[in-house]
């Protein structure tokens, strides 16, 4: 199958198995220990059932939406993800193209493979920076103060990462915990020459932080030895506010205690997540968490979420419970995988059509008519 004829995420993600060393599907399909909050995820989309509106005039309908108070033709981000280079060669750049020409913000990760300055000149858009805080917290503030010189128009803090979640699938390849590949992952790249030719022969390295060490540095054993500070805590949250000058959302909250805290730290918006079950396995999942949160934050912030989102109707049970839209992390790594830039279209086109039909076969208009009682827990 080509992506072109991939009638939703699912089959896109298959696309992207057959075509991707084994090792790279592993980084990107795979969860935490025993996957159970990967799973989770989708269970939690699946046991939220709608109660539609029937006989309403749906023959107008828009599925725009706004985030963070600006306009956006979807309640969707691209959200971050590592190592999108070796997924597609220059795969943030065509992420963020894809993005940009959907009209929808992308946020670009710390661990992209593309500088901040390339991604504002060659995808014009709403960009948004998502940064790790490390050890050296100065790379962090270098790189955020880059994305604000490049127009970034939002920073998001990742919270759920004081240390790498056990990530099995990867250990066994040898991604981690230090990229010593093993004997059959190396053959797998070999059984992959198209992946070769195009992706392997420019090696994607961590341009960003690469940029702020010193000449001669291994940057790939900087990022696996001194990165991410377990000690990252709220006191450096509100460092980091009082610094970064624009929008400032923290990703990783998943209770309403911790969403007040990060109200009095001064943030505008929460992306609750759980990493897309990538750290704690076991962790609830964001759409369980979201109306607790929704109670306690009374719309005194944006909330986001993300984890498992595979079809536009995901969206909208998302946005029913209370979020202004969600971020997407596999779905469009699947669509590059699979296709690159056209590819990443192609999975932003297949949900825009899916959550057109929800809100139709709800009795919806638009996005902002997704009230509560449309769903129920099954
Ligand atoms: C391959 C991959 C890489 C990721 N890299 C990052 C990252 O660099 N920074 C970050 O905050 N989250 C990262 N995430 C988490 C996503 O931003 C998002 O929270 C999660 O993928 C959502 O779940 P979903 O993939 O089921 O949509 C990554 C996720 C994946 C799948």
């Amino acid at each position: 199958m080509r992506f072109g004829d991939a009638i939703n995420i699912e089959d896109l993600r298959a696309i992207a198995k057959r075509r991707l060393p084994r090792f790279v599907f592993a980084y990107v399909d795979g969860g935490a220990e025993d996957e159970r909050t990967l799973v989770a995820n989708r269970e939690a989309f699946a046991r939220l059932r709608f109660r539609p509106r029937t006989l309403v005039d749906v023959s107008n309908r828009a599925v725009s939406a706004r985030l963070l108070g600006a306009p956006s033709a979807l309640p969707v981000v691209v959200g971050p993800t590592g190592l999108n280079g070796l997924s597609w060669r220059d795969g943030d750049l065509a992420l963020a193209r894809a993005a940009s020409k959907a009209g929808v913000p992308f946020a670009m990760s710390t661990v992209s493979m593309s500088l901040v300055e390339d991604i504002a000149r060659d995808a014009p858009g709403r960009h948004w920076l998502q940064a790790y805080v490390f050890a050296e917290r100065r790379i962090t503030e270098a790189i955020l103060g880059r994305a604000r010189d490049a127009g970034f128009e939002c920073a998001i803090l990742t919270s759920d990462f004081p240390v790498t979640g056990k990530r099995e699938r990867d250990l066994r390849t040898g991604l981690l915990p230090a990229q010593q590949f093993t004997l059959a992952t190396k053959l797998d790249m070999l059984a992959h020459p198209r992946w070769l030719a195009t992706v392997a022969t420019r090696r994607p390295r961590f341009v960003n932080i690469e940029r702020e060490l010193p000449p001669g540095t291994d940057v790939n054993a900087f990022v696996g030895h001194s990165m991410f500070d377990p000690s990252f805590c709220w006191d450096d949250v509100k460092r980091f506010r009082d610094r970064w000058p624009r929008k400032l959302l923290l990703k990783g909250v998943l209770r309403a205690d911790d969403a007040e805290r990060a109200l009095a730290a001064g943030i505008d918006g929460l992306v609750l997540s759980n990493h897309g079950g990538r750290q704690l396995d076991g962790a609830i999942s964001a759409l369980d968490a979201l109306p607790e949160v929704a109670r306690a934050v009374g719309g005194r912030a944006s909330i986001l979420v993300d984890g498992g989102v595979r079809r536009g109707s995901d969206i909208a049970k998302a946005v029913a419970l209370g979020a202004e839209g969600v971020l997407l992390g596999r779905a469009p790594v699947y669509g590059l995988a699979a296709g690159g830039e056209a590819g990443v279209a192609h999975a932003l086109a297949i949900l825009a059509d899916e959550l057109d039909r929800t809100l139709a076969l709800t009795g919806c208009t638009s996005v902002s008519g997704l009230s509560q009682d449309l769903v129920e827990q099954a």
